[in-house]
């Protein structure tokens, strides 16, 4: 079955819908093991940031009831060692690579889109917007439309011909004014959804379960509201949409392209078994025979009513 997704065409064209999503799928190398990574329709990697990061305090992660509670901070080594010593390892003829892109300066955010466009083996870029935009406010750039926009025309100025992918949270107003503030900025997709912040406590010991108190929500918990957001994105604007959260089976994919997302992104569900995403993309065409889709880009977006 011919599973392709032109994301923009001749510059992000995928063999599969199924993308690892950032920050859950290390840079793609540490799952070698497990499967084939060339497989997949794209790897997005671990969140970069200009300069080494060395990320929150322990403990960084706490399972909840159908989710994961985590603050990792974006720890990484920086944007050059990523380009030294993990791009060239990484199956960048065979699979787009895709960096997610960490700042919280719109300036940091223009030079490490500069700096990774310029590298041969890197397909397109993903923003994260729910850095934030400086630390003493705790502002995030998707909080509002202006620092979102903001952002994303900083990194596509920067990118060349190299897509921008804009990746949104729904802790916002209206994910929709976000979304359609992107796509008039350039963005060329929107992924969606990112982490939830909350809040996971151990009464017996009266402390938070993660060192940095609060943390992001992910897992299938997430999937309803990710479905939601994808649903309302895809019908506001004109440029593709990756439906990210709470995706665990092949099933799952295909909720989100019925609901209008062109591709998904595979999160949490790596940690629990790391084999989840090769998995997904095996059953991936079984999946659509049984429920009579024979042709995907048809299937988007056609749920009734
Ligand atoms: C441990 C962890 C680290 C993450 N790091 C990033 C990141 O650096 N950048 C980003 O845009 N999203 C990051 N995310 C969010 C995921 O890419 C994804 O949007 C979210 O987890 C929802 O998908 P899921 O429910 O399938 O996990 C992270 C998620 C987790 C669990």
């Amino acid at each position: 079955m011919d599973l392709r997704v032109s994301l923009v065409p001749g510059l992000l064209d995928l063999k599969n819908p199924v993308l690892s999503a950032a920050g859950t799928f290390g840079s793609g190398l540490e799952y070698m093991p497990y499967g084939d990574i060339a497989q997949l329709g794209g790897i997005i990697t671990n969140g970069l940031t200009l300069r080494p990061c060395m990320g929150s305090p322990m403990p960084r992660m706490a399972e909840t009831p159908a989710g994961l509670l985590s603050s990792v901070g974006t720890q990484n080594a920086g944007v050059e060692y990523f380009i030294r010593e993990v791009l060239p390892q990484l199956p960048w003829r065979d699979v787009p690579i895709i960096p997610n892109l960490n700042a919280n300066f719109v300036d940091d955010f223009s030079e490490l889109a500069g700096i990774l466009a310029a590298e041969e083996g890197v397909a397109a870029l993903e923003v994260n917007l729910s850095c934030h935009n400086d630390n003493r406010s705790g502002q995030r750039f998707n909080q509002n439309t202006v620092t979102a926009a903001r952002a994303v025309s900083a990194v596509k100025r920067a990118a060349g011909n190299k897509p921008v992918i804009a990746k949104l949270t729904p802790q916002i107003m209206d994910i929709v004014e976000v979304a359609r503030a992107v796509e008039a900025a350039g963005a060329d997709a929107i992924s969606c959804i990112g982490k939830v912040q909350g809040l996971a406590v151990n009464v017996r010991e009266r402390r938070a379960m993660l060192g940095n108190i609060t943390g992001g929500l992910s897992g299938p918990a997430v999937k309803p509201l990710a479905l939601r957001c994808v649903w309302q994105i895809s019908h506001a604007v004109d440029i593709p949409v990756i439906g990210v959260g709470g995706i665990r089976s092949a099933l799952d994919v295909l909720e989100f392209l019925m609901v209008g997302a062109h591709a998904v992104s595979v999160g949490s569900a790596s940690f629990s078994d790391p084999e989840t995403i090769f998995r997904i993309v095996q059953e991936l065409p079984a999946m659509c025979e049984e429920y009579g889709i024979s042709d995907i880009g048809e299937f988007r977006s056609s749920m009734k009513g």
